[in-house]
């Protein structure tokens, strides 16, 4: 097997029910994603992704903050872990922890989140229900590549989801998270296909520059440009 066509190895960071991982490991599993999880890792404990992880036979790891006096020790140990498994690709999946400069600078152009909303719009906390607040029409998800601004790296592909009346934050949060677990694999997917790569600061999708992020329609698989 060629370099090209070798799986590519993830770490997935997690903090809580893991649902995104897990729509991860399905696609895996179902052969829709060219990729192997070689660990996950939580700064919980009790993150229930873990428990899922460990019955498919994932190396899991829990890295508690409390251990660690501030910030920048915590993520030197957390980058320790992690490159123990020699990845190809840090996925975050609902990793709420804000990340130092360093490891993000480590992990530049291999490191990955998805963030409930349709980015640049509604970054941080809440973003179901402030969306909800400000009367947008429109919500969603976003996946993109991690940088030293909070929320605010290139963004490869994003779902959209309306807004309908009477919508409450929890069953907004629902219908996005259900777009989450379409749009984390296939994203993941085309990085592992090379089909985006992040090169000279710019996004490329098959080889062009992309001006702006991919948007996945409701029904394929395919992107609209
Ligand atoms: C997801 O909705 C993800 O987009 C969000 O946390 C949830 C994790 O759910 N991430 C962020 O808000 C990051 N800023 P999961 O644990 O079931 O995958």
């Amino acid at each position: 097997m060629s370099e090209q066509q070798r799986p590519l190895a993830l770490v997935v960071l997690i903090s809580g029910r893991g649902s995104n991982l897990r729509a991860i490991l399905d696609a895996i599993e179902h052969g829709e994603l060219p990729a192997t999880v070689s660990a996950v890792i939580s700064d919980r404990a009790t993150a229930g992704g873990l428990e899922y992880a460990s019955r498919h036979n994932i190396d899991i790891l829990a890295l508690d903050p409390a251990d660690y006096p501030d910030r920048e020790s915590y993520d030197r140990a957390l980058q320790g872990l992690i490159d123990a498994f020699d990845p190809g690709l840090v996925v975050l999946a609902g990793f709420m922890r804000i990340l130092s400069a360093g490891f993000v600078q480590h992990y530049r152009q291999r490191l990955i989140n998805i963030h409930p909303s349709l980015l640049p719009a509604l970054r941080g906390l809440h973003t179901h229900r402030r969306a909800i607040e400000q009367g947008l029409g429109e919500h969603g998800a976003s996946v993109h590549f991690v940088t030293e601004e909070l929320d605010g790296g290139p963004v490869i592909v994003q779902v959209r989801v309306p807004v309908l009346p009477g919508d409450t934050a929890e069953r907004l949060a629902a219908r996005v998270l259900e777009q989450e677990h379409r749009l984390y694999p296939l994203a993941i997917r085309w990085l592992a296909e090379g089909r985006v790569r992040w090169q000279d600061d710019q996004l490329l999708f098959d080889g062009q520059p992309l001006q702006q992020p991919l948007q996945l329609n409701s029904n394929a698989l395919q992107p609209d440009r």
